[in-house]
C-alpha cells in the first residue's frame, strides 16, 4: 500500500486545518497562526480512532447505566492525590504543565521512587536514563525497584514496552518531545500532538492505564500546543511557583474526576519536594516584623484556610505614567482596587507607582484577600505599620462596599489558631458564632471602617 501525504495548514493556537493557508483563524480568530505540516494518511489508523470510550456502543437508558464507583489508586503523595481528587483513576490522562525547571520531572519521579507496591514506566525524552537515576539518587524514595526508565522518542513503541514492564502508572515526559511515525512532521508541533496524545488516550482506555503526561508551558503561561490537548485529557494539573522561591503550587484547572478547587503545596528541598501540610508555615517562615505595606490576609485555596501576607510599596511616579506592578495578583483586579481606594475611600494614588507582592511567590485567587491588599496599599501610603496580631478577609465591590467570603469560620478559626488576637471580616447579616473564637472578630461593611479599626 503506497504511503498517502498530503500537506495541511495547522492553526497553532486551536488545532483547526485548513487546506490552504490563511492569514486569520476562521475558529479562534487568531491571526498568523497557520503551520503548513505534511501529513501521512493512514487509513488503518484513521478506522480504529472510532472506538468505544465506555465499552458500550448501543444506545441504553439512563436509568439502565449502572454507575461503578470510579476506582482511584493511591499515588503515595497527599498532596498530589488532594489535587486528583483522591488518586489516580485508571484510564485516565493527566496532563501536568508547568515552566521549565519548576519540578515537572521532580514530582512524578518522586511519586514513582515512593510506591513501591506499583510498576511505573517512565518514557523521557527529555532525559538520558543516566540523568534520571542522578535525579532519583537526590530524591529520597523507598525504592526504585519498580520503576522502569527508558529514554524513548517514539509513541509507536510504547505499546512494546508496556507488554515487557506491565506497568499500573505510564508517565510521559514530554508530550512535546513525542513523535508518531504516522505523521511526518517534527516533534512538538501541533498535528504530532493531536495524533500523539490520541493514541495515548486508546492506550489508556484500552488497558485501564492511567497515563501522566508532562507539559511544557509557553511565555504566556499557557500549555504548548494545541488547545485541543487540554480538552482531550482527562485532568489538566498547573505546576507552578516562583523559581526564586521554595514553595509550588499545583492547581487543578480540569479534573473530569474531581474538584477543580483545590490545591496542593509543596517545598522544593535539595533532596526532593516536600509535601506542605500547613499551608499557613509560607506565612510564618518569611513574616518577621513590623514594617509599613504589610498586612496578613487569612484566605483560602480549595478546602484549605491559610494566613498570607500582602506586601506593598507605594510612591511619587518619578516618571509621567505611574507604574503598577502586582506578583501573585491580578494586575488588573489590583487597579480596581485602586480606584475604588481613590474614588470611595479619598486616597490620592493616581499619581503613585504601585507595587504589590504576595509573600512566598505564590499566587492567590482568591478574592478575599482584597481587603488585605488594600490595607498595605494604604499602610505604605501613610508610612504606618498594622496593628501587630490583626489579620484581615473580605472581598471589595466596586462601591467600596467589603463582600462576605465563603467560610467565614475557617478563616476565623485559623487566624485564632495561628495565634493572632484580632480579625476583621465583613458584616453577616446571619449571627457566626464569633464567640465561639479565641479571636476578636470585628465585622466591617465598608471600607472606611476597617480602616477606622486599623489606624485609629
Ligand atoms: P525538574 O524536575 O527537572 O524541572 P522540570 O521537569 O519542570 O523542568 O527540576 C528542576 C529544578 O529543581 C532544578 O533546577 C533543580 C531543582 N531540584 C531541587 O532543588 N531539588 C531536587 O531534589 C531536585 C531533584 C531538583
Ligand atoms: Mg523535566
Amino acid at each position: 500500500m503506497g504511503v498517502k501525504t498530503r500537506v495541511v495548514y495547522v492553526c497553532r493556537e486551536c488545532g483547526a486545518e485548513s487546506p490552504k493557508w490563511v492569514g486569520r483563524c476562521a475558529q479562534c480568530g487568531q491571526w498568523n497562526t497557520f503551520t503548513e505540516e505534511q501529513i501521512i494518511v493512514d487509513k488503518s489508523a484513521v478506522s480504529s480512532k472510532a472506538t468505544a470510550v465506555g465499552g458500550t456502543v448501543h444506545p441504553i437508558k439512563l436509568r439502565e447505566v449502572e454507575v461503578k464507583e470510579i476506582q482511584r489508586s493511591t499515588t503515595s503523595n497527599g498532596e498530589l492525590d488532594r489535587v486528583l481528587g483522591g488518586g489516580i483513576v485508571p484510564g485516565s490522562i493527566v496532563l501536568i504543565g508547568g515552566e521549565p525547571g519548576i519540578g515537572k520531572s521532580t514530582l512524578v519521579l518522586q511519586m514513582a521512587l515512593s510506591i513501591p507496591q506499583k510498576q511505573i514506566l517512565y518514557v523521557s525524552g527529555e532525559e538520558s536514563v543516566v540523568q534520571i537515576k542522578l535525579r532519583a539518587e537526590r530524591i529520597r524514595g523507598v525504592s526504585q525497584d519498580n520503576c522502569h526508565v527508558v529514554s524513548d522518542t517514539s509513541i509507536d513503541r510504547l505499546s512494546q514496552h508496556i507488554d515487557t514492564v506491565k506497568p499500573d502508572i505510564v508517565v510521559i515526559d514530554s508530550i512535546q518531545t513525542m513523535e508518531t511515525e504516522r505523521i511526518d512532521s517534527f516533534p512538538g508541533s501541533i498535528s504530532q500532538i493531536k495524533e500523539c496524545t490520541a493514541m495515548l488516550m486508546r492506550i489508556a482506555k484500552e488497558n485501564s492505564l492511567p497515563i501522566i503526561l508532562i507539559g511544557h508551558i509557553n511565555k504566556d503561561g499557557q500549555l504548548a500546543g494545541p488547545k485541543i490537548l487540554e480538552h482531550m485529557v482527562d485532568v489538566v494539573l498547573q505546576f507552578e511557583g516562583d523559581r526564586n522561591h521554595m514553595y509550588r503550587i499545583l492547581r487543578s484547572i480540569k479534573n473530569r474526576f474531581g474538584s477543580t478547587n483545590e490545591i496542593g503545596i509543596f517545598e522544593m528541598l535539595g533532596d526532593g519536594l516536600r509535601e506542605v501540610t500547613n499551608p499557613s508555615e509560607m506565612l510564618l517562615t518569611e513574616y518577621s516584623q513590623e514594617l509599613s505595606g504589610i498586612a496578613i490576609a487569612a484566605a483560602m485555596e480549595g478546602l484549605r484556610p491559610f494566613l498570607i501576607e500582602t506586601q506593598a510599596l507605594t510612591s511619587t511616579a518619578a516618571y509621567g505614567t505611574p507604574q503598577r506592578s502586582a506578583t501573585g495578583f491580578d494586575l488588573r483586579r489590583l487597579n480596581m482596587l485602586l480606584a475604588v481606594l481613590e474614588k470611595r475611600a479619598g486616597f490620592k494614588l493616581a499619581s503613585k507607582d504601585v507595587f504589590l507582592n504576595i509573600a512566598g511567590g505564590i499566587r492567590v485567587s482568591d478574592p478575599a484577600i482584597d481587603l488585605s491588599v488594600a490595607a498595605s496599599i494604604l499602610s505604605s501610603n501613610t508610612d504606618m505599620c498594622l496593628p501587630k496580631g490583626t489579620c484581615l478577609t473580605g472581598e471589595i465591590g466596586l462601591s467600596g462596599e467589603i463582600r462576605p467570603v465563603n467560610r467565614i469560620e475557617q478563616r476565623i478559626a485559623e487566624a485564632a489558631k495561628l495565634g493572632f488576637n484580632r480579625i476583621i471580616i465583613p458584616n453577616y447579616s446571619h449571627r457566626i458564632p464569633i464567640n465561639n473564637f479565641d479571636i476578636k472578630v470585628h465585622q466591617v461593611s465598608r471600607l472606611d471602617e476597617a480602616f477606622r479599626i486599623l489606624f485609629g
